[in-house]
């Protein structure tokens, strides 16, 4: 079976860490979240996969190439102007002859691929969705289903009384290529507000699967540090890492002075250099050849790869991009910074 994902999107929401890459390709825990997506994929079998490519698909095809480097098949398809998610499944229609799975790339979860693909086919359904359950769905997509969890309404980012579920869309999708002839060619088309309730006025079978526990989108910034606690606590396990509220993981050739006072959880990428009395932690996550001066207090942050903090600094609640410094002294509370050439900007 093949997976088509979608990463085409501008990602305004999680501006500016989407300023020079795209959503899909902004780290958790270290890597870039597409990668840890395709390698899930290929922990079930699956070995081929389909990039929907618009906005920095440079930056996307540049990084995986023809996937050889993971084991994959990986193929790239670039929409010169944005399709919206139907335009971009359509415009990959070449590449599916056979039941296929369908992501949006900006979503954790712990959706269990064999039995979401098991309940496709048990539902004998053309469409399947996989769905999660939120307390407020007024800012999301959602579904109403009948007594045999086949959809039979779509509502986009609903009033309270308009709505008599809380499912709402979580992003994946496992589709028949028979209903690939319903996608208009060529033009815009949104899956979620056109093609599927067009799908179930003309008869189509939309089964929804409930089987997410954990789901999270992480397309604002808020979010994208809720994902990060989620692992540092447990609540959300990641390949590879083991965080249940304490650990430290440290990579490779690091450099920590005796004097360094860690709070777990903490995650410390490879190469970094940390000087006398810094505090690190909790919920620290700090990327690969970072160097944080004397002194500097990190806390529920993510610090990309490539940063220096100087001595005294204060970082709480704060993302930093990629090869920044924050200057020497300089305090920032709920903060996304991405270098002097921008503004900081409050999360
Ligand atoms: P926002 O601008 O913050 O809404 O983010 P986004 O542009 O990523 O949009 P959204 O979160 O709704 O997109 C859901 C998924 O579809 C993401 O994985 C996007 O990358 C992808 N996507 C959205 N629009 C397009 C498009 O026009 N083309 C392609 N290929 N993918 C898209």
């Amino acid at each position: 079976m093949k997976a088509l994902f979608l990463v085409g999107g501008m990602g305004t929401r999680l501006r500016p860490l989407t300023n020079k890459i795209p959503k899909p390709m902004i780290p958790i825990m270290g890597k870039p979240l597409l990668e840890r997506s395709i390698l899930n994929l290929k922990s079930v079998g699956i070995k081929e996969v389909v990039l929907s490519t618009c906005y920095r698909a440079q930056y996307i095809q540049r990084y995986f190439e023809n996937g050889e480097k993971l084991g994959m098949k990986i193929y790239h398809v670039k929409e010169d102007i944005p399709l919206g998610t139907g335009g971009a499944i359509k415009n990959a229609e070449e590449y599916f002859d056979d039941t296929f799975l369908i992501f949006n790339s900006d979503i954790l979860s712990d959706i269990d691929l064999k039995e979401f693909i098991k309940y496709h086919r048990e539902k004998g359904a053309d469409v399947t969705i996989a769905v999660t359950q939120v307390d407020d769905p007024s800012m999301y997509g959602v579904i109403e289903y009948d007594e045999n969890d086949y959809a039979i309404s779509f509502k986009e980012k609903p009033q309270p009384h308009e709505v008599t579920s809380n499912f709402i869309n979580a992003g994946a999708y496992i589709f028949e290529p028979k209903v690939l002839e319903e996608i208009p060619a060529g033009r815009v088309v949104s899956v979620e507000k056109e093609v599927f309730p067009q799908l179930i006025e003309k008869g189509y079978k939309i089964a929804v699967y409930k089987g997410c526990s954990y789901w999270i989108d992480i397309g604002t910034p808020e979010r994208y540090l809720q994902a990060h606690m989620d692992i540092m606590s447990g609540k959300y396990r990641i390949n590879g890492l083991n965080f249940s509220g304490k650990g430290i993981y440290k990579g490779p050739g690091c450099d920590i002075h005796s004097s360094v006072k860690i709070y777990e959880p903490v995650y410390i990428g490879a190469n970094v250099k940390i000087e006398e009395n810094a505090s690190i932690g909790a919920n620290a996550i700090i990327g690969d050849n970072v160097r944080i001066g004397r002194g500097v207090k990190i806390m529920r942050s993510i610090i990309w790869n490539d940063v220096v903090v100087e001595n005294g600094a204060t970082l709480i609640d704060t993302i930093v991009a990629s090869n920044c410094r924050i200057k020497q002294g300089c305090d920032y509370y709920s903060t996304v910074y991405v270098g002097e050439d921008s503004c900081p900007m409050a999360i």
